[in-house]
This record gives C-alpha cells, structure tokens and sequence, in this order.
C-alpha cells in the first residue's frame, strides 16, 4: 500500500512504524513451559496466500489447537537507530511496515530477508498473538483456529509520534471485524 509522501520540515525526526510486543514478561515467561513441550510439525501448518484484508497473508492449512505456537517472526536483526535510518523516511506517509519492535533494544526487519510471518495481517479481534522471549518474537494461537482461515495478531502499530486522530485515520484497519477500532495504531 503506498501513500503520497508529504513534505515534512527537516527538523522534524522521521519515524519508522513497528509492531510493538506490549505483553508483560511474566506472560511470557509463564508460557515458556508450555512452549518447549511443542512438538515441531513435520508438514507446514501455515501457506501465505491472497488476503481478502489486505495484499498477502498466513493461512492455516491443518487445524492449530489454541495455545499452540505457531511460527516465529523472522528477519534481519538490528537498532531501533538502524532501523530509524533505514526507514524513518520511507515510512512517512505509508501506514505499510515489515518490522517488528521485539525489544527496547531490538528490531526484527523482515523487509528483505524475512520469513512467512512477515505476511500475517492485523486484526481487531485476533486469533493470535505475538509473544517474545529472549529477544525472539513468536505468533501463538490464542484461539483454535481451522483450516484455511487467516492467521491475524493485534499490530498493536507504535508512532514515536502522538497518535492523533489524523494519525489514525492514515493507517486505517480494514479487518472487518464486529468491533473495528479502524485503525492499525494501538496503546503506546
Ligand atoms: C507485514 S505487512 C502484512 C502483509 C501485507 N498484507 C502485505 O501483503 O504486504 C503489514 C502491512 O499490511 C497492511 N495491513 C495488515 N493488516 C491490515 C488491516 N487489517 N487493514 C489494513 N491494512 C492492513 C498494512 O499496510 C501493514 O503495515
Ligand atoms: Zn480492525
């Protein structure tokens, strides 16, 4: 999705677009345990097709149990400095971003070598979330989910600057769901 780029004055900091993780770390921590009792699955559990939300996205092909984790988010790991040179001007005017804040320090760009996550699309009422341990970023499922429906977390979407209603109206979600908060930017 592109956007006509505006002009900005050039004191005014450029920022990228992240999802952000905002799960608390005892969550994550809890869930650890469970988590390496996961079996790997020997046939793939997800396919990236044409979404009818927006461009690309994941799709289960076998049912996934709730709670199961599904797939991490993969990419090129940087700072968010790195991350800020990299796109901090690209992103102005498009509401379209391919990174990931997994930590304060961290950034998972899955822009150029990114795996299949990177095509999971937003939705209001997910059927899954994203949660980070040691700096890694995994998609978990928080309902079950069958086959051949769409894998969708809460973007969550994070500005550094303030998100007005402007803001929102120009990263607008077109999920569909009964309670749209029609906008990709979540709680900063
Ligand atoms: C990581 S990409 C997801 C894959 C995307 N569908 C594609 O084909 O590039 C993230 C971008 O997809 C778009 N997107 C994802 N979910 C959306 C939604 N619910 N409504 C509108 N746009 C969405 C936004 O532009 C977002 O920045
Ligand atoms: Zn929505």
């Amino acid at each position: 999705m592109t956007q006509k780029k505006k002009t900005r004055s050039s004191t005014r900091k450029k920022s990228k677009k992240t999802f952000k993780n905002n799960k608390l770390k005892t969550k994550a921590v809890a869930r650890k345990k469970a988590v390496r009792k996961t079996v790997k699955p020997k046939t793939p559990r997800v396919a990236v097709r044409n979404s009818p939300i927006h461009g690309r996205g994941v799709f289960a092909v076998t049912a996934i149990t709730r709670g199961a984790r599904i797939i991490e988010y993969t990419g090129e790991r940087m700072s968010h400095v790195e991350a800020d040179r990299r796109y901090g001007e690209l992103h102005d005017g498009s509401s379209h971003t391919m990174l990931f804040a997994a930590t304060d320090e961290v950034v998972i760009d899955a822009t150029k070598r990114g795996g299949p996550a990177r095509w999971i699309n937003h939705s209001c009422a997910p059927n899954c979330e994203t949660n980070e341990e040691e700096g890694r970023v995994f998609i978990d499922a928080i309902r079950a989910i069958r086959p051949g429906q769409e894998l969708l977390y809460d973007y969550n979407l994070v500005l550094e600057e303030r998100h007005t209603a402007k803001q929102k109206r120009e990263h607008p979600c077109h999920c569909g769901a009964r309670k749209c908060r029609h906008t990709l930017l979540g709680n900063k």
